[in-house]
């Protein structure tokens, strides 16, 4: 079934210059761009995206990376949406991730992991309109 995934491509990729890259190679593994907008997030903002791990040790460290420079937020179409974007990018820490994964090509360590993917239809569903209205997302 044809279904939907929310990605960021986070500051430390955005930084190094690895956009392009990345949205090639999510285009190029069967995705269809349905939502993107190249934003910064506030530390606020940054927070409540992020709020279900408000009590992890790392929190406050994820909220300042994620609003330390720009993003690309997008919605993306494909069968399987969800589990296959996040085989594409591999797992969170690069240094586990699988050869030809966005994250062992392009993140640093599991802080500053170059990509964000939801982990379910709902998430998706929510961090997706966390970002787009109904006019923006196609
Ligand atoms: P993401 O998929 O965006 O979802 C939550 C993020 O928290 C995760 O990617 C990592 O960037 C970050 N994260 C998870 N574990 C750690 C950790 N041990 N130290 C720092 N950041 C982490």
């Amino acid at each position: 079934m044809s279904n939907r995934t929310f990605t960021m491509i986070k500051p430390d990729a955005t930084s190094k210059g690895y956009t392009g890259g990345i949205l090639d190679q999510i285009v190029q593994a069967g995705f269809t761009i349905r939502a993107m907008k190249w934003t910064r997030l506030t530390a606020e903002q940054a927070g409540r995206f992020y709020a279900v791990h408000s009590e992890r040790p790392f929190y406050g460290e994820l909220v300042n990376f994620m609003s330390s420079g720009p993003i690309v937020a997008a919605i993306l179409e494909k069968d399987n949406a969800v589990a296959d974007f996040r085989q594409l990018i591999g797992a969170t820490n690069p240094a586990q991730a699988a050869e030809g994964t966005i994250r062992k090509k392009y993140a640093a360590s599991v802080g500053e992991n170059a990509v964000h993917g939801s982990d379910s239809d709902e998430n998706a569903a929510i961090e997706g309109s966390f970002f787009f209205s109904g006019l923006e997302i196609f």
